[in-house]
């Protein structure tokens, strides 16, 4: 069999030469000739055949109808026009698979058989009049799937871009801070990957990767037999550009039409078993993005699309870094005011810091989002910052409070909240200073709010906020036993009530006491609330 026109390239020497060919002749191509002529049927598929392509034969419109169900043909050749009872049927497949599936379909008119092309029966893509030849059918047949191919292309990179820009319009609000690179990543390969109906097949590996402190971190997606997969990945800078070396075409851009070698699987973390046939990757400054098991022969025709969505994913990673830059100076901006805080009140060191811990694993017991887990265990540190409005003498007043001074020290809600004003980074932290007074049961203070009316992350701070402060020696009580508080807690006291608290809250509490436990334990350096 000779070999393919335009070759096939398995990289190093031959490298590049595929893509100045054109690269687009595909011999896994199915071709379906109908002849209702057996010996021209077998004439033409030995023609078509010859080059390696899949060839269908049939006979009769009828037995087309049923093939093209089955096989669904890249190319139609018709070696006579069918005619009469049962060639409707067919004829109004061809046109489905010419309008839907941009499939071709090339007429052979015989000698004395050109009217078959004006009858208006149906319109081949391409006719060739006879007398036929092999050199001139075959080459009719190559140029006629290299056309289809360009244009499944071009179909695919408008579909790709298309879905690249919905993912653009629908995840830009979302690209902040806790958006993790590997979410980005997996969602990205999702769209470059899954198939949708009605659109050419895709590659079925993407990884994209990115430098990260002189180490390639990177994130492969992938589907077997259906299922998705994917795996996080980490090699050293530099290793994979050498390994793609000999299959550069130009700087950064790398193509081959070989099954990805092994060394190159086991740099991508990818197991040896995976068939991943063609291969193109593009790299951009750090960012790198490799696709794998292209279904047709990849080409530069392939690179635009890598391109684009590589170029939308450092973008995205751009913005999700200086998000999680302004996220940390917000988080250290809150530190600073919590500490000053406990300046002021001698007697809390320590105990905003265990808070924030104790938020943080309470959240998680609920479910809670990991954005909401990571805020609340910076905000609950603010929730007393109100006491900066309070003087020290009445903070640190030994002896009861008499009417006036409760109200005062009550206002630490309110104040707390005026303090943290109305920017949407402190809006969390804002409402923990107003409602971790809050009972559940309505009776708490500054609002009496009640119920799911409380802000969660109030009610979380809350419960917080009494265990630790019954563990705390103050000058006027001793300090709790673990135990102790948590009898309080799941018992009340007279002053504690467990309907103060949210019961979803509580249970969480009353499942993961111990951790509390060692918290607190862990953590003697504080004092008191
Ligand atoms: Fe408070
Ligand atoms: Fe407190």
């Amino acid at each position: 069999m000779p070999p393919p026109p335009g070759g096939r390239d398995h990289g190093g020497a031959e490298r590049g030469r595929n893509w100045r060919g054109g690269g687009l002749d595909d011999v896994s191509h199915r071709i379906l000739v109908l002849d209702g002529n057996a010996d021209h049927a077998k004439t033409l598929t030995a023609w078509l055949a010859s080059e390696g392509r899949q060839v269908i034969p049939a006979t009769s419109p009828a037995q087309a109808v049923s093939e093209i169900e089955t096989c669904l043909p890249d190319l139609v050749v018709l070696g006579s026009c069918p005619r009469g009872n049962g060639s409707r049927p067919f004829f109004e497949q061809l046109s489905a698979l010419q309008a839907d599936r941009n499939v071709p379909v090339l007429l052979l008119a015989r000698e004395g058989r050109e009217s078959d092309v004006t009858e208006g029966v149906f319109y081949p893509d391409d006719v060739l009049l006879g007398p036929l030849s092999m050199p001139q059918v075959t080459a009719r047949v190559r140029s006629l799937l290299k056309t289809k191919a360009l244009a499944d292309r071009l179909r695919l990179a408008y579909f790709h871009l298309d879905e690249l820009s919905g993912f653009t319009e629908t995840y830009a609000d979302q690209i902040v801070a806790d958006w993790r690179p590997e979410d980005l990543a997996a969602r990205m390969a999702s769209v470059l990957l899954s198939p949708r109906e009605g659109t050419p097949q895709r590659p079925s590996f993407i990884w994209g990767s990115a430098v990260i402190r002189g180490r390639r971190h990177g994130i492969a997606c992938y589907r077997t037999n259906g299922d998705w997969h994917s795996l996080v990945t980490r090699c050293p800078s530099g290793e994979l550009e050498k390994l793609l070396r000999p299959y550069a075409i130009a700087p950064g851009r790398f193509i081959c039409n070989a099954p990805l070698p092994g060394r190159l699987k086991a740099v991508l973390g990818v197991s040896p078993e995976l068939s991943l046939p063609n291969f193109a990757a593009i790299f951009r400054e750090d960012d790198a993005l490799l696709a794998a098991g292209y279904p047709w022969e990849v080409t530069i025709h392939d690179l635009p699309l890598l391109q684009a969505s590589l170029r939308q994913w450092s973008v995205f990673r751009r913005i999700w870094r200086e998000a999680r830059k302004t996220e940390e100076a917000n988080f250290q901006a809150m530190e600073a005011l919590a500490l000053a805080a406990e300046f002021h009140d001698s007697t809390t060191a320590g105990h905003v810091r265990r808070l924030n811990t104790y938020a943080r694993n309470l959240s998680r017991l609920l479910g809670q989002s990991s954005r909401f887990v990571r805020w609340i265990s910076h905000c609950a540190q603010l929730h007393d910052v109100g006491k900066l409005t309070l003087p020290g003498s009445l903070l640190n007043k030994r002896g009861p409070l008499d009417p006036g001074e409760w109200e005062r020290v009550r206002a630490h809600t309110v104040n707390g909240a005026r303090l943290l004003g109305h920017s949407p980074q402190l809006a969390m932290a804002a409402r923990i200073a107003r409602h971790h007074h809050e009972n559940f049961d309505g009776t708490g203070y500054p609002d009496g709010l009640a119920a799911e009316r409380i802000p969660l992350e109030a009610r979380i701070v809350k419960l917080a906020d009494v265990y630790d402060a019954l563990r705390t020696e103050r000058p006027y009580k001793k300090g709790y036993s673990h135990q102790e508080a948590l009898e309080v807690l799941a018992k009340g006291d007279g002053r504690v009530l467990p309907v103060h608290f949210d019961p979803s809250v509580l249970e969480a509490f009353l499942s993961s006491h111990r951790d509390f436990e060692a918290v607190f334990d862990g953590d003697r350096t504080g004092a008191a609330s």
